[in-house]
């Protein structure tokens, strides 16, 4: 793979950053995730402004403009012949002696990107079978809205479910599913889709803002609202979104079926309609 560090494209072994990162001492780094479909960068724009919110809420520095962003991307894209799959990004604040303040203004960020490929979607499993879910404690901190690298208890919920039987965790906090350890969470119940609202609590999912404005314009209900897990257990569906998994069907939580146990119908229309309005 090349993958790209600070203004070079290199081949992955040749890549290198500073064990004096923050990124790495810290966890002093914001990251995005874009999915390609078909070679095409999806929802590029909302991406890069999600991006630019992060790092304005940590007062870090922008290392390069939404063009240069956007510039490399395809530059990746074409570099890696990259069909199906992701691009990663991350920025940190930098190289700098270990300190907890912040360091000097002018140290230079790190920008980081790489590519992931990945299996054409037809075949991802999980929107055939539908995922098992556990519910856990949201245990991370307030901020849920920065998009930051600070990913051990997402990682821990996910291995929690592994060793449950399950695929994946929906974090629960004062009673409510916030959502899942790297998406959305949504139920449906009697056609109306609801989902928890924007705030400080969870990541604004970009796939999350394209799903409901396509629902809303197939004239679906939706509620954006919290919802807890028993409201969940009688929902006639249950579905995540992310840019790695676009729409896909949650078919039990906790070990209760949702529904009839199997991917839905509403679940499976959204899924279609937001693919074909992206390819
Ligand atoms: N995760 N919530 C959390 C906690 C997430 O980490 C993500 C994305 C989402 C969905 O956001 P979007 O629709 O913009 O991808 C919601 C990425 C895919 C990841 O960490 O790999």
């Amino acid at each position: 793979r090349t993958v790209y560090v600070n203004g070079e494209y290199l081949p992955e072994d040749q890549a290198k950053v500073s064990v004096f990162d923050r990124g790495f001492l810290f966890a002093d780094a914001v990251y995005e995730v874009t999915s390609v479909l078909d070679g095409k960068l999806i929802s590029f724009p909302g991406h890069a402004a999600r991006l630019q919110r992060s790092l304005t809420e940590l007062e870090m520095a922008s290392p390069v403009s939404d063009a240069e962003l956007l510039e490399i991307h395809r530059e990746l894209i074409t570099r890696n012949d990259l069909t199906e799959g992701l691009i990663y990004l991350q920025v940190t604040r930098g190289a700098a002696d270990r300190d907890f303040l912040y360091p000097a203004p002018e140290t230079v960020p790190t920008l980081v990107l790489f590519t992931q490929a990945k299996p054409a979607l037809e075949h991802s499993p999980m929107v055939q079978t539908g995922m098992k879910i556990v519910t856990i404690p949201d245990r991370r901190w307030g901020r849920r809205d920065i998009k930051t690298t600070q990913l051990l208890y997402p990682s821990m919920g996910k291995m929690e479910a592994r060793a449950r039987g399950a695929d994946d965790a929906w974090m629960v906090e004062d009673g409510a599913v916030t959502e899942g350890t790297s998406n959305n969470a949504y139920i449906i119940k009697d056609g109306v889709i609801v989902t928890r609202h924007l705030g400080e609590e969870i990541l604004h999912g970009i796939t999350r803002k394209a799903v409901l404005a396509f629902a809303r314009e197939a004239q679906m209900k939706v509620e954006e609202r919290p919802f807890t897990v028993e409201e969940a257990l009688s929902a006639d569906e249950a579905f995540i979104t992310s840019a790695s998994s676009f729409v896909t069907p949650v078919v039990s939580i906790d070990g209760a079926d949702i529904g009839t146990g199997r991917p839905g119908k509403v679940v499976a229309r959204l899924r279609e309609i937001y693919l074909d309005e992206m390819r």
